[in-house]
Protein backbone atom coordinates (compact mmCIF):
# COMPACT_ATOMS: atom_id res chain seq x y z
CA UNK A 1 0.00 0.00 0.00
CA UNK A 2 1.55 3.39 -1.09
CA UNK A 3 2.68 5.25 2.17
CA UNK A 4 0.72 8.69 2.23
CA UNK A 5 2.62 11.39 2.80
CA UNK A 6 2.70 14.22 4.50
CA UNK A 7 0.95 16.65 1.79
CA UNK A 8 -1.31 13.65 1.03
CA UNK A 9 -1.65 13.11 4.40
CA UNK A 10 -2.61 17.27 5.60
CA UNK A 11 -5.04 17.78 2.54
CA UNK A 12 -6.94 14.25 3.51
CA UNK A 13 -7.11 15.03 6.78
CA UNK A 14 -8.69 19.12 6.17
CA UNK A 15 -10.55 17.59 3.63
CA UNK A 16 -12.10 15.16 6.02
CA UNK A 17 -12.02 18.23 8.39
CA UNK A 18 -14.20 20.55 5.92
CA UNK A 19 -16.56 17.45 4.97
CA UNK A 20 -18.18 17.98 7.86
CA UNK A 21 -21.64 19.59 7.56
CA UNK A 22 -20.27 22.64 8.79
CA UNK A 23 -22.21 26.21 7.94
CA UNK A 24 -19.89 28.32 8.10
CA UNK A 25 -15.78 27.83 7.08
CA UNK A 26 -13.06 27.56 9.73
CA UNK A 27 -10.33 30.07 10.55
CA UNK A 28 -7.98 28.33 8.67
CA UNK A 29 -9.74 27.83 5.86
CA UNK A 30 -10.93 31.69 5.80
CA UNK A 31 -7.01 31.68 6.15
CA UNK A 32 -5.97 30.45 2.49
CA UNK A 33 -4.21 32.75 -0.16
CA UNK A 34 -3.74 32.26 -3.94
CA UNK A 35 -0.90 31.97 -5.38
CA UNK A 36 0.23 35.10 -6.72
CA UNK A 37 2.55 34.10 -9.01
CA UNK A 38 1.23 30.88 -10.71
CA UNK A 39 -1.28 33.71 -11.89
CA UNK A 40 1.30 35.63 -13.39
CA UNK A 41 2.87 32.97 -14.77
CA UNK A 42 -0.05 31.70 -16.45
CA UNK A 43 -1.26 35.67 -17.70
CA UNK A 44 2.47 35.20 -19.40
CA UNK A 45 1.78 31.93 -21.22
CA UNK A 46 -1.27 33.40 -22.57
CA UNK A 47 0.16 36.44 -23.69
CA UNK A 48 2.53 33.90 -25.87
CA UNK A 49 -0.99 33.06 -27.93
CA UNK A 50 -2.01 35.96 -30.72
CA UNK A 51 0.91 37.76 -29.46
CA UNK A 52 1.16 41.16 -31.67
CA UNK A 53 4.90 42.62 -32.37
CA UNK A 54 4.13 45.68 -30.85
CA UNK A 55 2.80 44.07 -27.47
CA UNK A 56 -0.47 42.95 -26.36
CA UNK A 57 -2.48 39.90 -28.44
CA UNK A 58 -4.86 39.49 -31.48
CA UNK A 59 -6.65 36.73 -29.86
CA UNK A 60 -9.74 37.21 -31.07
CA UNK A 61 -12.48 34.04 -31.17
CA UNK A 62 -12.57 31.24 -33.03
CA UNK A 63 -8.71 31.60 -33.88
CA UNK A 64 -6.12 29.31 -33.76
CA UNK A 65 -4.47 30.91 -30.85
CA UNK A 66 -8.16 31.02 -28.69
CA UNK A 67 -8.19 27.42 -29.03
CA UNK A 68 -4.81 26.64 -28.21
CA UNK A 69 -5.72 29.10 -25.11
CA UNK A 70 -8.72 27.51 -24.28
CA UNK A 71 -6.91 24.26 -23.87
CA UNK A 72 -3.78 25.68 -21.91
CA UNK A 73 -6.91 26.71 -19.38
CA UNK A 74 -8.34 23.45 -19.68
CA UNK A 75 -4.82 21.69 -18.37
CA UNK A 76 -4.59 24.31 -15.29
CA UNK A 77 -8.45 23.19 -14.55
CA UNK A 78 -7.43 19.85 -14.52
CA UNK A 79 -4.22 20.72 -12.61
CA UNK A 80 -6.75 22.45 -9.86
CA UNK A 81 -8.61 19.13 -9.99
CA UNK A 82 -11.58 20.82 -12.18
CA UNK A 83 -12.82 18.49 -14.52
CA UNK A 84 -13.22 20.65 -16.99
CA UNK A 85 -15.79 20.14 -20.50
CA UNK A 86 -16.87 21.81 -23.73
CA UNK A 87 -20.70 23.10 -23.65
CA UNK A 88 -23.00 22.91 -26.86
CA UNK A 89 -22.45 26.47 -26.96
CA UNK A 90 -18.58 25.94 -26.90
CA UNK A 91 -17.96 27.52 -23.19
CA UNK A 92 -15.32 25.94 -20.76
CA UNK A 93 -16.93 24.56 -17.58
CA UNK A 94 -15.01 23.06 -15.13
CA UNK A 95 -16.29 21.52 -12.20
CA UNK A 96 -16.24 20.12 -8.56
CA UNK A 97 -18.73 19.02 -6.44
CA UNK A 98 -19.54 20.32 -3.44
CA UNK A 99 -20.44 18.47 0.30
CA UNK A 100 -24.45 19.28 -0.41
CA UNK A 101 -25.20 18.49 -4.12
CA UNK A 102 -29.11 19.38 -3.67
CA UNK A 103 -27.54 22.97 -3.56
CA UNK A 104 -27.09 25.13 -6.88
CA UNK A 105 -23.67 25.89 -8.39
CA UNK A 106 -21.80 29.05 -7.33
CA UNK A 107 -20.35 29.69 -10.55
CA UNK A 108 -16.22 32.21 -11.47
CA UNK A 109 -14.85 32.90 -14.25
CA UNK A 110 -14.30 35.33 -17.46
CA UNK A 111 -13.26 35.18 -20.55
CA UNK A 112 -9.74 34.72 -22.52
CA UNK A 113 -10.23 35.90 -26.25
CA UNK A 114 -9.52 39.06 -27.01
CA UNK A 115 -10.11 42.23 -29.18
CA UNK A 116 -7.69 42.68 -32.06
CA UNK A 117 -4.93 44.39 -31.01
CA UNK A 118 -6.14 43.94 -27.38
CA UNK A 119 -4.08 43.65 -24.23
CA UNK A 120 -2.94 40.92 -21.94
CA UNK A 121 -5.44 41.44 -18.76
CA UNK A 122 -9.19 41.78 -20.14
CA UNK A 123 -10.95 38.75 -19.04
CA UNK A 124 -7.61 37.02 -18.62
CA UNK A 125 -7.07 38.19 -15.07
CA UNK A 126 -10.67 36.46 -14.25
CA UNK A 127 -10.30 33.45 -16.15
CA UNK A 128 -6.56 32.50 -14.27
CA UNK A 129 -7.29 34.27 -11.48
CA UNK A 130 -10.54 31.70 -10.72
CA UNK A 131 -9.01 28.81 -11.78
CA UNK A 132 -6.13 29.72 -9.43
CA UNK A 133 -9.24 30.09 -6.43
CA UNK A 134 -10.16 26.57 -7.09
CA UNK A 135 -6.48 25.01 -7.00
CA UNK A 136 -5.92 26.92 -3.78
CA UNK A 137 -9.34 25.20 -2.05
CA UNK A 138 -8.50 21.89 -3.74
CA UNK A 139 -4.81 22.26 -1.85
CA UNK A 140 -6.11 23.56 1.02
CA UNK A 141 -8.30 20.42 1.27
CA UNK A 142 -11.65 22.63 1.23
CA UNK A 143 -14.58 21.53 -0.05
CA UNK A 144 -17.46 24.23 -0.46
CA UNK A 145 -20.77 23.39 0.72
CA UNK A 146 -22.03 24.82 -2.96
CA UNK A 147 -20.69 22.62 -6.52
CA UNK A 148 -18.25 24.87 -7.51
CA UNK A 149 -18.07 26.00 -11.87
CA UNK A 150 -15.74 27.55 -13.06
CA UNK A 151 -16.34 28.88 -16.38
CA UNK A 152 -14.37 31.04 -19.66
CA UNK A 153 -17.19 32.02 -21.78
CA UNK A 154 -16.77 32.35 -25.65
CA UNK A 155 -16.22 34.96 -27.53
CA UNK A 156 -16.84 37.65 -24.74
CA UNK A 157 -15.46 40.30 -27.12
CA UNK A 158 -17.82 39.80 -29.85
CA UNK A 159 -20.97 40.77 -27.60
CA UNK A 160 -21.14 37.99 -24.72
CA UNK A 161 -21.52 35.17 -27.09
CA UNK A 162 -21.35 32.21 -25.19
CA UNK A 163 -22.91 33.63 -21.47
CA UNK A 164 -25.64 34.47 -23.84
CA UNK A 165 -26.18 31.02 -25.25
CA UNK A 166 -26.52 30.14 -21.38
CA UNK A 167 -28.56 32.76 -19.90
CA UNK A 168 -30.73 33.35 -23.27
CA UNK A 169 -29.74 31.43 -26.13
CA UNK A 170 -28.50 31.96 -29.80
CA UNK A 171 -30.87 32.33 -32.67
CA UNK A 172 -30.18 30.71 -36.29
CA UNK A 173 -29.35 34.65 -37.41
CA UNK A 174 -26.71 35.33 -34.21
CA UNK A 175 -25.46 31.76 -35.59
CA UNK A 176 -25.06 32.44 -38.89
CA UNK A 177 -23.48 36.42 -37.97
CA UNK A 178 -19.79 36.37 -39.19
CA UNK A 179 -17.63 37.51 -36.07
CA UNK A 180 -14.51 39.19 -36.18
CA UNK A 181 -12.28 36.67 -37.05
CA UNK A 182 -14.31 36.08 -39.96
CA UNK A 183 -15.90 32.26 -39.06
CA UNK A 184 -19.70 32.32 -38.65
CA UNK A 185 -19.99 32.12 -34.76
CA UNK A 186 -21.57 28.95 -35.85
CA UNK A 187 -18.60 27.68 -37.39
CA UNK A 188 -16.98 28.93 -34.47
CA UNK A 189 -18.67 27.19 -31.60
CA UNK A 190 -17.90 24.06 -33.80
CA UNK A 191 -14.18 25.04 -34.32
CA UNK A 192 -14.10 25.62 -30.65
CA UNK A 193 -15.56 21.87 -30.12
CA UNK A 194 -19.11 23.14 -29.00
CA UNK A 195 -22.32 21.79 -31.33
CA UNK A 196 -24.08 24.40 -32.82
CA UNK A 197 -26.53 22.02 -33.34
CA UNK A 198 -27.64 21.09 -30.19
CA UNK A 199 -27.22 24.72 -28.76
CA UNK A 200 -30.17 24.58 -26.54
CA UNK A 201 -28.76 22.14 -24.33
CA UNK A 202 -26.36 24.68 -23.17
CA UNK A 203 -28.94 26.97 -21.99
CA UNK A 204 -29.64 27.45 -18.42
CA UNK A 205 -32.60 29.09 -16.17
CA UNK A 206 -32.93 31.52 -13.54
CA UNK A 207 -31.90 29.65 -10.22
CA UNK A 208 -30.11 27.11 -12.03
CA UNK A 209 -27.44 28.63 -10.03
CA UNK A 210 -26.44 30.24 -6.45
CA UNK A 211 -24.43 32.78 -8.03
CA UNK A 212 -21.97 34.35 -10.18
CA UNK A 213 -18.47 36.18 -9.27
CA UNK A 214 -16.39 37.67 -12.13
CA UNK A 215 -13.24 39.17 -11.32
CA UNK A 216 -11.95 41.91 -13.98
CA UNK A 217 -9.38 44.58 -14.61
CA UNK A 218 -11.60 47.70 -14.36
CA UNK A 219 -10.39 49.42 -17.92
CA UNK A 220 -10.99 52.70 -16.82
CA UNK A 221 -8.93 55.10 -14.68
CA UNK A 222 -10.83 55.60 -11.35
CA UNK A 223 -9.40 52.83 -9.62
CA UNK A 224 -5.91 53.98 -10.47
CA UNK A 225 -6.33 57.45 -9.81
CA UNK A 226 -7.45 57.27 -6.76
CA UNK A 227 -5.21 54.39 -5.44
CA UNK A 228 -8.05 52.52 -4.45
CA UNK A 229 -7.25 48.69 -4.56
CA UNK A 230 -10.69 47.10 -4.93
CA UNK A 231 -13.84 48.12 -7.22
CA UNK A 232 -17.21 46.87 -5.86
CA UNK A 233 -18.93 46.77 -9.21
CA UNK A 234 -22.43 48.48 -8.58
CA UNK A 235 -23.90 47.60 -12.17
CA UNK A 236 -22.93 47.24 -15.89
CA UNK A 237 -23.93 49.02 -18.30
CA UNK A 238 -26.20 48.26 -21.34
CA UNK A 239 -24.38 48.27 -25.04
CA UNK A 240 -26.53 48.53 -27.98
CA UNK A 241 -25.40 48.79 -31.55
CA UNK A 242 -26.55 49.87 -34.64
CA UNK A 243 -25.39 49.34 -38.23
CA UNK A 244 -26.78 52.17 -40.57
CA UNK A 245 -26.69 52.66 -44.29
CA UNK A 246 -25.90 55.74 -46.15
CA UNK A 247 -26.53 54.98 -49.84
CA UNK A 248 -25.77 57.84 -52.03
CA UNK A 249 -24.50 57.84 -56.36
CA UNK A 250 -21.07 57.01 -57.21
CA UNK A 251 -20.05 59.51 -59.41
CA UNK A 252 -16.57 61.23 -60.89
CA UNK A 253 -15.24 62.89 -58.18
CA UNK A 254 -13.49 65.43 -61.49
CA UNK A 255 -16.43 66.02 -63.48
CA UNK A 256 -19.44 66.25 -60.89
CA UNK A 257 -20.13 69.82 -59.82
CA UNK A 258 -20.14 70.66 -55.93
CA UNK A 259 -23.74 70.94 -55.97
CA UNK A 260 -24.80 67.93 -57.68
CA UNK A 261 -23.63 65.11 -55.38
CA UNK A 262 -25.24 62.57 -53.46
CA UNK A 263 -22.11 62.38 -51.55
CA UNK A 264 -22.61 59.60 -49.13
CA UNK A 265 -19.84 59.80 -47.06
CA UNK A 266 -20.62 63.96 -46.28
CA UNK A 267 -23.74 62.47 -44.76
CA UNK A 268 -22.53 59.96 -42.67
CA UNK A 269 -19.61 62.83 -41.04
CA UNK A 270 -22.65 64.92 -40.13
CA UNK A 271 -23.79 61.60 -38.39
CA UNK A 272 -20.83 60.58 -36.60
CA UNK A 273 -20.67 64.57 -35.04
CA UNK A 274 -24.46 64.52 -34.40
CA UNK A 275 -23.78 61.06 -32.40
CA UNK A 276 -20.87 62.56 -30.04
CA UNK A 277 -22.88 66.00 -29.82
CA UNK A 278 -26.33 64.32 -28.74
CA UNK A 279 -24.42 62.23 -26.30
CA UNK A 280 -22.88 64.60 -24.71
CA UNK A 281 -25.78 66.93 -24.24
CA UNK A 282 -27.89 65.08 -21.23
CA UNK A 283 -26.21 64.86 -17.87
CA UNK A 284 -24.64 61.61 -16.88
CA UNK A 285 -21.89 58.86 -17.53
CA UNK A 286 -23.61 57.61 -20.97
CA UNK A 287 -21.35 57.24 -23.61
CA UNK A 288 -21.54 56.80 -27.84
CA UNK A 289 -19.04 55.77 -30.42
CA UNK A 290 -18.45 55.04 -34.43
CA UNK A 291 -15.90 52.50 -34.12
CA UNK A 292 -16.28 51.47 -37.67
CA UNK A 293 -16.70 52.76 -40.60
CA UNK A 294 -16.80 51.40 -44.18
CA UNK A 295 -16.89 53.81 -47.26
CA UNK A 296 -17.27 52.82 -50.80
CA UNK A 297 -16.02 51.88 -53.68
CA UNK A 298 -13.43 54.16 -51.63
CA UNK A 299 -11.35 55.67 -54.21
CA UNK A 300 -9.95 58.88 -54.53
CA UNK A 301 -11.57 60.16 -57.90
CA UNK A 302 -15.20 58.25 -56.89
CA UNK A 303 -17.58 60.63 -55.19
CA UNK A 304 -18.85 58.17 -52.37
CA UNK A 305 -21.67 56.04 -53.06
CA UNK A 306 -22.23 54.19 -50.08
CA UNK A 307 -21.13 53.98 -46.74
CA UNK A 308 -21.78 51.47 -43.55
CA UNK A 309 -21.00 52.68 -39.69
CA UNK A 310 -21.71 50.99 -36.55
CA UNK A 311 -22.71 53.04 -33.50
CA UNK A 312 -22.95 51.98 -30.01
CA UNK A 313 -24.06 53.44 -26.97
CA UNK A 314 -23.78 52.49 -23.52
CA UNK A 315 -25.58 52.89 -20.10
CA UNK A 316 -26.99 51.80 -17.12
CA UNK A 317 -29.99 53.05 -18.13
CA UNK A 318 -31.84 51.36 -21.35
CA UNK A 319 -34.43 54.28 -21.34
CA UNK A 320 -32.04 56.43 -21.76
CA UNK A 321 -29.95 54.92 -24.92
CA UNK A 322 -33.13 54.59 -26.51
CA UNK A 323 -34.32 58.16 -25.91
CA UNK A 324 -30.68 58.86 -27.45
CA UNK A 325 -30.63 56.75 -30.71
CA UNK A 326 -34.14 58.27 -31.39
CA UNK A 327 -32.81 62.06 -31.40
CA UNK A 328 -29.55 60.31 -33.26
CA UNK A 329 -31.68 58.62 -35.65
CA UNK A 330 -33.84 61.52 -36.41
CA UNK A 331 -30.88 63.93 -37.20
CA UNK A 332 -29.20 61.48 -39.04
CA UNK A 333 -32.19 61.26 -41.36
CA UNK A 334 -32.59 64.82 -41.89
CA UNK A 335 -28.88 65.24 -42.94
CA UNK A 336 -30.00 62.22 -45.70
CA UNK A 337 -32.69 63.38 -46.84
CA UNK A 338 -31.22 66.66 -47.38
CA UNK A 339 -28.19 65.83 -49.35
CA UNK A 340 -30.66 63.64 -51.50
CA UNK A 341 -29.21 60.27 -50.07
CA UNK A 342 -31.11 56.93 -48.28
CA UNK A 343 -30.91 56.77 -44.38
CA UNK A 344 -31.15 53.17 -42.93
CA UNK A 345 -30.22 51.47 -39.73
CA UNK A 346 -30.59 48.33 -37.84
CA UNK A 347 -29.86 47.68 -34.43
CA UNK A 348 -27.76 44.25 -34.04
CA UNK A 349 -26.85 44.20 -30.35
CA UNK A 350 -28.80 44.37 -27.20
CA UNK A 351 -27.27 43.65 -24.17
CA UNK A 352 -29.11 45.05 -21.33
CA UNK A 353 -27.61 46.98 -17.94
CA UNK A 354 -27.37 44.51 -15.16
CA UNK A 355 -27.09 45.95 -11.29
CA UNK A 356 -25.06 43.87 -8.91
CA UNK A 357 -26.44 41.64 -6.04
CA UNK A 358 -26.51 43.78 -2.39
CA UNK A 359 -25.52 40.74 -0.61
CA UNK A 360 -22.21 40.07 -3.12
CA UNK A 361 -21.45 43.59 -3.12
CA UNK A 362 -20.97 43.52 0.61
CA UNK A 363 -19.15 40.14 0.59
CA UNK A 364 -16.57 42.05 -1.56
CA UNK A 365 -16.77 44.77 0.71
CA UNK A 366 -15.68 42.62 3.72
CA UNK A 367 -13.59 40.41 1.98
CA UNK A 368 -11.69 43.31 1.09
CA UNK A 369 -11.24 44.98 4.53
CA UNK A 370 -10.32 41.71 5.88
CA UNK A 371 -7.57 41.62 3.63
CA UNK A 372 -6.54 45.35 4.85
CA UNK A 373 -7.60 46.33 0.86
CA UNK A 374 -9.20 49.93 0.19
CA UNK A 375 -12.08 49.79 -1.53
CA UNK A 376 -14.58 52.06 -3.92
CA UNK A 377 -18.02 51.37 -5.29
CA UNK A 378 -18.51 52.53 -9.30
CA UNK A 379 -20.39 51.08 -12.36
CA UNK A 380 -18.66 49.07 -15.29
CA UNK A 381 -18.85 51.31 -18.08
CA UNK A 382 -17.80 47.58 -19.70
CA UNK A 383 -19.89 44.75 -20.90
CA UNK A 384 -18.98 41.22 -19.25
CA UNK A 385 -20.24 38.23 -19.02
CA UNK A 386 -21.75 39.18 -15.84
CA UNK A 387 -24.50 41.05 -17.18
CA UNK A 388 -25.91 37.74 -19.01
CA UNK A 389 -25.28 35.54 -15.89
CA UNK A 390 -27.16 37.96 -13.76
CA UNK A 391 -30.28 36.36 -15.50
CA UNK A 392 -29.84 33.16 -13.67
CA UNK A 393 -29.03 34.47 -10.26
CA UNK A 394 -27.39 37.10 -8.11
CA UNK A 395 -24.16 38.37 -9.75
CA UNK A 396 -21.09 40.39 -8.35
CA UNK A 397 -17.77 41.69 -10.16
CA UNK A 398 -14.39 42.79 -8.24
CA UNK A 399 -12.28 45.06 -10.35
CA UNK A 400 -8.66 45.36 -9.73
CA UNK A 401 -6.74 49.22 -11.60
CA UNK A 402 -6.09 49.57 -14.99
CA UNK A 403 -2.80 51.14 -15.10
CA UNK A 404 -3.96 54.95 -16.55
CA UNK A 405 -6.93 53.27 -17.27
CA UNK A 406 -5.69 51.93 -20.26
CA UNK A 407 -7.59 48.39 -22.20
CA UNK A 408 -8.28 47.12 -25.42
CA UNK A 409 -4.79 48.20 -26.01
CA UNK A 410 -0.99 46.61 -25.85
CA UNK A 411 -0.36 49.15 -23.34
CA UNK A 412 -2.83 47.56 -20.92
CA UNK A 413 -1.62 47.13 -17.87
CA UNK A 414 -2.52 45.96 -14.09
CA UNK A 415 0.26 44.93 -11.49
CA UNK A 416 0.79 41.72 -10.22
CA UNK A 417 0.22 42.31 -6.51
CA UNK A 418 -3.39 43.86 -7.27
CA UNK A 419 -4.17 40.85 -9.79
CA UNK A 420 -3.32 37.96 -6.29
CA UNK A 421 -5.27 40.83 -4.53
CA UNK A 422 -8.24 40.50 -6.79
CA UNK A 423 -8.07 36.57 -6.68
CA UNK A 424 -7.70 36.20 -2.55
CA UNK A 425 -10.80 38.56 -2.59
CA UNK A 426 -12.70 36.43 -5.19
CA UNK A 427 -11.31 33.45 -2.76
CA UNK A 428 -12.93 34.76 0.10
CA UNK A 429 -16.00 36.20 -1.11
CA UNK A 430 -16.79 32.64 -2.12
CA UNK A 431 -16.26 31.13 1.14
CA UNK A 432 -18.48 34.21 1.90
CA UNK A 433 -21.15 32.99 -0.01
CA UNK A 434 -20.59 29.46 0.36
CA UNK A 435 -20.88 29.42 4.07
CA UNK A 436 -24.33 31.98 3.71
O1 LIG B 1 -16.60 45.97 -25.03
C1 LIG B 1 -16.64 45.75 -23.83
O2 LIG B 1 -17.14 46.55 -23.08
C2 LIG B 1 -16.04 44.50 -23.25
O3 LIG B 1 -14.68 44.73 -22.98
N1 LIG B 1 -16.21 43.39 -24.14
MN1 LIG C 1 -13.58 41.67 -20.65
MN1 LIG D 1 -12.99 43.63 -23.58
Amino acid sequence: MRTMDRRDFTASFLGALGTLALPVHLPWQTGLRVDGSRISAHLALLSELGKNPQGGISRVAYSEADHQARELAMGWMREARLDPTVDAAGNIVGRRAGRDPSLKPLVIGSHIDSVPEGGNYDGQVGSAGAIEVARTLDAGGVTLRHPLEVMIFQNEEGGTIGSHAIAAGLTTEELDRVAQGGKTIREGIRFLDGDPDRIDSARRTKGDIAGYVELHIEQGGILDERKIRIGIVEGIVGIRHWEVTIEGFANHAGTTPMNGRKDALLVAAWCVEAVNRIVRSVPGRQVGTVGKLRVEPGAYNVIPGRVVFGVELRDLDDTKVTGLWRRIEAECRRHAEAAGTRFTASENLAIMPALTDPRFRRAISDAARKLGLSTLSLPSGAGHDAQEMSRLGPMGMIFVPSVGGISHSPKEFTRPEDIENGANVLLQVLLDLDGA
